[in-house]
């Protein structure tokens, strides 16, 4: 029976843990998006993790919702990520990035002027965002014509093999949470007509084109996605969730991909448990769940079967060790919230380890 020291072949690649590092937006890349020398530090303290998973990284120059997130569009991002996964290899770890385009959650006022896209002409409502000119409420998007979607495709196959060049293992679809793609899979926003909307496998058609596109670029075994079909956050809500897992679960089994991730708001809240288990049945491949997952909770998940790998964000915050913790049953470092997004290394990349 498998525990979560137990190693475990995703794709290509022998994690030698299933504890793995979610993907943490921190934005400490500053403008130009370009990963610095804080950053290599962050991801290679990090190592001894089964797979690093990057924060949310821009597929395009348009493409930013933060203000200092990481982008890979350029040589310069290449070489930039370049230098942190030559740390984290160096240090004997493995990292995948996270392929993301923001969607409606973008603003203009961060890309040029450029309006932010969606499948649908419906804003996030009721909340603002960060923006050069202080908050701002979410602006209505402009729905992508059908025309202009392979566009959008191939901003992620470039930014496939743009990860690739940088020396990453893999790279993660980031499918979830209200971002683009999520724009497509939920019907709470996706209200298109054409091919990309309306049934399950035409609003799942835009992921699934994602993936095949870098797919071709890496192979099956060195692509990953992330699916969150529960999670509100973003303003989003699907009314048939368990069809959507069912479909997706089942097309990306038929393309052999390294590890299908469910993100839950709690994984221990029934209808988590419920989506947790149709992805089990219908995807033949390696799974992996997130949420609110203690050392205890995420040994039990995986003891049982329901995952195959457990995926930590916030212990993972404040605990670069956080597999020896777990491995000691140490206690763990408490996050410092004040310190989360932009600034510098404090709060970032100078969490103390155990002593040995
Ligand atoms: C500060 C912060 C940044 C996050 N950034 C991302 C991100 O870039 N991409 C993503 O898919 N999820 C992101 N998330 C969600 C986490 O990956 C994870 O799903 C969430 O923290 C729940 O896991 P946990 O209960 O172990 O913290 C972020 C969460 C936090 C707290």
């Amino acid at each position: 029976m498998p525990t979560l020291f137990t190693p475990l072949q995703v794709g290509e690649l022998l994690l030698p843990n299933r504890i793995v590092m979610a993907p943490l937006t921190r934005v400490r890349a500053g403008s130009t998006h370009i990963p610095n020398n804080m950053m290599v530090d962050y991801y290679s303290q990090r190592a001894s993790s089964g797979l690093i998973m990057t924060e949310c990284t821009m597929v395009d120059a348009h493409a930013c919702a933060f203000m200092g997130e990481g982008g890979i569009y350029s040589p310069a991002h290449v070489a930039g990520w370049k230098r942190v996964t030559d740390a984290v290899h160096a240090k004997g770890g493995r990292i995948f990035m996270q392929i993301w385009h923001p969607g409606r959650a973008a603003h203009s006022l961060l890309n040029d002027g450029e309006q932010p896209v969606s499948s649908s002409a419906k804003a996030i409502r009721n909340e603002t965002t960060h923006t050069p000119q202080g908050a701002k409420p979410y602006e209505i998007p402009r729905a992508l014509r059908t025309d202009e979607i392979p566009r959008y495709v191939e901003m992620f196959r470039s930014a496939t093999q743009q990860a690739q060049q940088a020396g990453f293992d893999g790279v993660q679809i980031h499918g979830a949470h209200g971002y683009l793609i999520d724009n497509f899979l939920r019907d709470g926003v996706n209200a298109r007509t054409d091919a990309y909307g309306g049934s399950v496998p035409n609003r799942a058609r835009f992921l699934l084109e994602v993936t095949d596109a870098a797919i071709n670029v890496w192979g099956a075994g060195r692509v990953a996605v992330r699916i969150s079909p529960l999670v509100p956050f973003n303003d989003m809500v699907e009314s048939q969730p368990e069809a959507l897992v069912t479909y997706v679960a089942q097309e990306l089994t038929r393309r052999g991909i390294a590890f299908l991730e469910i993100r839950h708001e709690n994984h221990a809240l029934p209808n988590e448990q419920a989506i947790l288990h149709i992805a089990r049945r219908h995807f033949q491949g390696v799974l992996m769940s997130n949420g609110s997952y203690t050392r205890e909770s995420g040994e039990g998940t995986v003891v049982g079967g329901a995952a195959d790998a457990i995926v930590y964000g916030r212990p993972y915050i404040a605990n670069p060790d956080l597999v020896e913790r777990f491995a000691k049953q140490a206690p763990l470092n408490e996050v410092n919230y004040d310190r989360l997004y932009g600034g510098g290394p404090d709060g970032y990349s100078d969490y103390p380890v155990l002593a040995r």
